[in-house]
């Protein structure tokens, strides 16, 4: 049994197609009813046998209380899951960080970072006993600072830092944690993004390719299966990363300080 939060749009809906192929029961979360039924259909149609139960469930991860109450309505009807995938993340306000008011700092956290949290505390109870497998979508913008990411950019740095605490404490009750920091992948979360990312950032943000829901699915997949703790998809991203971590740093740096330099000069700033 496979749940999937965020299962009804993007990376989670990609995801739940390929696990849908490969035979898996599957549980869809996210909050807008319509668009999980059209993803619960969306996904049947990928399975590989009727009798895979494909479930949705309408649900804001970053409400604890409800989570705690639906989840366990979902334990009755599908049983603990094998793997949990987190996948339900926003990026609304992506922009300059004094146009982030506290509020939209807040919903942010809520959503990328206390979504995972909630989930992850309320299920581990039962995933023990199955020695289930905790999947966490963070991102390439969690690995490299980003112009017009303060918000976007803190919750998914801090979503390493609950996957690196939180794995020494899985790994000796034989559970397992993938984290996966996928550079821009074309899904409708960059449409919201779009309409308020800074030129400067959206320069930056090229520099990391670009990948399909489908692709980025795939490959999250395969490096779930071989139990991979950190994996980062893209073999751009994933060579941009370790000069990042051979230069301390510094090369990022330098090369996006260059390119938002130009990205002004462009703009006649
Ligand atoms: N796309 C990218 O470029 C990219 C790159 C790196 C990492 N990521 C990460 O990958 C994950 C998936 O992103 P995506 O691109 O697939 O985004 P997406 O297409 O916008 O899908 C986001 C999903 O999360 C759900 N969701 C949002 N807020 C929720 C909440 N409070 N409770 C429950 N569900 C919620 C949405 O449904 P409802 O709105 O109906 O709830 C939707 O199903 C995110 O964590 C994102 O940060 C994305």
């Amino acid at each position: 049994m496979i749940y999937i939060t965020g299962g009804s749009s993007g990376i989670g809906l990609a995801m739940g197609r390929v696990f849908a192929a490969q035979g898996a029961h599957l549980l869809l979360l996210a909050r807008d009813e319509q668009k999980l039924k059209d993803a619960g259909r969306t996904v049947e149609k990928s399975r590989r046998s009727h009798t895979q139960k494909v479930g949705t469930m309408s649900l804001d991860v970053a409400d604890p209380a409800a989570v705690k109450k639906k989840m366990k309505i979902a334990l009755d009807i599908y049983g603990a899951p094998d793997i949990l995938i987190n996948s339900a993340g926003i990026n609304k306000y992506a922009d300059h960080f004094e146009n982030i008011t506290y509020d939209m700092f807040d919903e942010v956290m809520k959503i990328n970072l206390y979504g995972p949290r909630n989930m992850i505390h309320t299920l581990l109870p039962v995933m023990k006993t199955g020695k289930g497998h905790v999947v966490i979508l963070s991102s390439a913008a969690g690995l490299f600072g980003m112009f017009g990411y303060t918000a976007y950019g803190t919750s998914k740095a801090a979503l390493l830092g609950l996957s690196d605490s939180l794995r020494y404490e899985l790994k000796p009750l034989g559970m397992k944690l993938t984290v996966i920091c996928p550079p821009e992948v074309d899904t409708p979360m960059n449409i919201d993004e779009a309409k308020t990312l800074p030129q400067e950032g959206r320069a930056v943000k090229s520099l990391g390719g670009f990948l399909t829901p489908e692709f980025a699915a795939k490959v999250i997949i395969k490096a779930i299966a071989r139990e991979q703790y950190l994996y980062i998809p893209g073999a751009s991203t994933r060579f941009l990363y370790l000069l990042h971590r051979l230069s301390n740093g510094w090369l990022t740096r330098m090369t996006s300080d260059a390119v938002i330099r130009r990205a002004r000069k462009k703009m006649g700033k």
